[in-house]
C-alpha cells in the first residue's frame, strides 16, 4: 500500500506559506552552475514541490521538468502555474538512466529521507540518472538551522487569507525534527526531517563515483562553519579535465551575486 501523501493538506497553501523564501538564490546558482553542464542538457528538479524553480527556469528558456513524491504538491503546482511538466515520482527510484545533464534537489528535500539507506538510494539514483559530465546540485539543512529556528518553538503566521499554526520539536539523539502545521482549524500536517552530517553525504557521493566539486555554506559559498544553517553540494559524474578551473570561475561569480 502506498504511504499517505505527507503534503495532502498543506500543498494548496504551500506557495503563500513559502512566499518569503529566497528562490532567487537557487535560481541564480542553478543558472551559474549550468555553465559546467554538458550542452545541450536535460534538467530535472527532483523533490520539485509545486514547481517554483522549474517555472523560473522555464521562463528563462530552459526545458526543465520536475518530479515529486507528493501528488498533492504536483497538482497544486499545475493548478498555480498551468501546464508545467511535473510528474509524481520518487527520487529514490528515478525514471531516468544515464541521460540527465543537470539534476537539482533543493530546499532540503533530501532531509525528508529519514533513513540513511534511503539517502544512499537517492545518491545512487542521482549518479545513475546523470550522463557523463552531468552535474548534481542539492542542499541540506543542518542541526544549527533546526535548533536556531524550529526546535521547541510554537508560532502562528498570518499568511494573508489564512492562518498557519506551527509547533516543532527536535530529538538530538535521532537527529529528527518534527514540525506540525495546521491551516486555520483544519487537519494537521506532520513534516519530518532528519539531519545528516555533511561528511556522510560527501562519502556517499564518492562511493557512487561522483566527483565532489564543492560543499559550501549556501549563503556565502564558502566552507561551512558551525554557524551554517544550509549546505550546498555540487558534484559531477565523470568531469572533464578542466572542470576545477571552470568551477573556480563559477564560484567567483556566485560569490559576487551572493554578496551584492
Ligand atoms: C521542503 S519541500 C521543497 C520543495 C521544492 N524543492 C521547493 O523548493 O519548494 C520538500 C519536497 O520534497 C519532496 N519529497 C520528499 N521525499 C521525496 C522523495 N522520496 N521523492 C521525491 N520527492 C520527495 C516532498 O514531497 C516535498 O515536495
Amino acid at each position: 500500500m502506498a504511504a499517505p501523501d505527507a503534503f495532502a493538506h498543506l500543498a494548496r497553501y504551500y506557495d503563500p506559506i513559502m512566499s518569503h523564501v529566497n528562490y532567487d538564490r537557487w535560481f541564480s546558482c542553478t543558472l551559474a552552475l549550468a555553465e559546467l553542464a554538458p550542452a545541450p542538457f536535460r534538467h530535472v528538479d527532483t523533490g520539485c514541490g509545486t514547481g517554483v524553480l522549474v517555472n523560473m527556469l522555464r521562463q528563462a528558456g530552459w526545458q526543465s521538468a520536475g518530479i515529486d513524491l507528493s501528488a498533492a504538491m504536483v497538482s497544486a503546482g499545475r493548478r498555480a502555474r498551468g501546464s508545467l511538466p511535473l510528474a509524481v515520482a520518487d527520487l529514490r527510484a528515478l525514471p531516468f538512466n544515464n541521460s540527465l545533464g543537470f539534476i537539482t534537489c533543493l530546499f532540503d528535500s533530501l532531509n525528508f529521507l529519514l533513513e540513511e539507506r534511503e539517502l544512499r538510494q537517492a545518491i545512487h539514483e542521482f549518479a545513475r540518472a546523470l550522463c557523463p559530465g552531468g552535474l548534481l546540485y542539492f542542499d541540506i539543512v543542518t542541526e544549527r538551522m533546526v535548533t536556531l529556528h524550529f526546535a521547541g518553538q510554537e508560532w502562528d503566521e498570518d499568511n494573508g487569507g489564512f492562518q498557519s499554526s506551527w509547533t516543532s520539536v527536535y530529538n538530538r539523539a535521532t537527529a529528527c525534527a518534527e514540525t506540525r502545521v495546521r491551516i486555520n482549524t483544519g487537519a494537521e500536517t506532520l513534516i519530518r526531517e532528519r539531519i545528516y552530517p555533511h561528511a556522510l553525504l560527501e562519502n556517499m557521493l564518492r562511493d557512487f563515483g561522483l566527483t565532489v566539486l564543492a560543499v559550501y555554506d549556501a549563503e556565502r559559498w564558502r566552507r561551512p562553519t558551525r554557524h551554517t544553517t544550509r549546505i550546498d553540494f555540487i558534484a559531477m559524474k565523470q568531469p572533464p579535465r578542466n572542470v576545477n578551473r571552470q568551477f573556480k570561475e563559477v564560484t567567483k561569480h556566485v560569490r559576487t551575486l551572493l554578496e551584492s
